[in-house]
């Protein structure tokens, strides 16, 4: 694991520790642990093992590697992994006593090519993991929705509280992955009120640092890439929509902190407020970070989810989250993407 990782995983650690000792003791059961935030999540754990609690807490993670790459931590006592589809129903003999469903596809790239797969595995494969955490009478269930559920927000409603509706077509080229986030949304709220399994809900906005493929084509990974590359930088349209990015150490801290909270019902934004930019702006940022005299071009993006369907702005609204989960975004952007190109150049240049 490089320097990089080790020293994010010692600040998330130390963010939580003591809400962390909770899962002493217990078995966690996560699905997509093969993928960027999942291997995050594992090392979570792992130090915190290592570290911070007087029992070990037991991960069990579930991923078909549709899109996944590896797994960072080998497989040990506290550690074991099962390839399964999670749109298939899943029986497991442990306790499970905290459920985290990260499974899913989360490139724009990979859902246009998955579109059916993408679907199933935020609607199916929710409900499939609900069914277990109702079995198995969990402590608590985090389902990983996304920001994207508000389509492409109304100005006015732009930073984007969790009340916004949201702007989102049913049938545009980001649909399959909308829509289908939000429907798991309503499977949580029906299995919470229902059956009173304690779920959480997250809207991650943009999360981005180290574990990422560099060719899943999210933009961070993708700017990189081609610096790497020596190629231009390739800015889809005028590079006017804007995002705001959240360094994976924050976002980690944020979703384990909803988690471990006793907010069982609750949706809950967890992102980075401090910088809303164009994309032009992140190019010459990531540009003058790595190779000033590096060129940016604009380009046709690489599908109608990147061109006709992008959302024009992308900025949470944190108060929510920062007032009932104590959440607070430490990594500016610059700093950010200092690490996660420093992070890659370790991990790929030489590949
Ligand atoms: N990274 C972000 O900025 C962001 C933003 C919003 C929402 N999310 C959501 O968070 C979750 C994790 O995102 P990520 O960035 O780690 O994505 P990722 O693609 O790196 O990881 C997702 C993992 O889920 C696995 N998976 C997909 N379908 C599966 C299935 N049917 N059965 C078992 N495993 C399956 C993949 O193989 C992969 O390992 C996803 O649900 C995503 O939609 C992420």
């Amino acid at each position: 694991m490089s320097r990089i990782e080790q020293e994010d995983l010692h600040a998330i650690c130390s963010d939580i520790k003591e809400l962390a000792q909770r899962l002493a003791g217990s078995t966690l059961l996560i699905t997509g642990g093969a993928g960027f935030l999942g291997n995050y999540f594992i090392g979570t754990i792992d130090h915190l093992n290592k570290n911070f609690l007087d029992r070990p807490c037991r991960i069990i993670s579930v991923d078909n590697f549709i899109t996944g790459v590896k797994y960072r931590l080998q497989e040990g006592p506290n550690f074991r992994t099962i390839k399964h589809d999670v749109r298939e129903p899943f029986k497991v003999e442990e306790p499970v006593d905290y459920l985290i469903h990260a499974a899913g596809i989360a490139s724009p790239k990979f859902y246009r090519q998955y579109k059916l797969e993408t679907i199933d595995v935020a609607t199916t494969g929710t409900r499939n993991m609900l069914e277990l955490a109702r079995q198995k009478k969990v402590k608590s269930f985090l389902y990983f929705s996304s920001s994207e559920v508000y389509g492409d927000p109304d100005p006015a409603f732009v930073p984007t509280p969790e009340t916004y509706h949201g702007n989102v077509s049913p049938i545009g080229p980001r649909s399959n992955y909308d829509e289908s986030k939000r429907l798991g949304e309503t499977l949580c709220m029906a299995y919470y009120e229902v059956y009173g399994v304690p779920v959480k809900m997250v809207r991650p906005f943009n999360v981005y640092g180290p574990g990422m493929r560099l060719d899943d084509y999210r933009v961070i990974p993708n700017f990189t890439a081609s610096l790497f590359a020596g190629k231009p930088i390739p800015v889809y349209g005028q590079g006017h929509h804007t995002r705001t990015f959240c360094y994976i150490s924050d976002a980690i801290t944020g979703f384990m902190r909803a988690l471990l909270s006793d907010k069982s019902g609750e949706v809950f934004n967890i992102g980075n407020d401090d910088r809303e930019v164009t994309m032009l702006t992140l190019a010459r940022t990531m540009a003058e970070i790595y190779n000033p005299t590096a060129e940016i071009h604009n380009i046709e993006g690489l599908n109608d989810a990147y061109s006709r369907a992008d959302p024009h702005r992308r900025c949470p609204d944190l108060t929510k989250t920062k007032t009932n989960l104590g959440y607070n975004p430490k990594v500016e952007l610059r700093d950010g993407l200092k690490r996660f190109i420093d992070w890659a150049e370790e991990s790929y240049k030489k590949e």
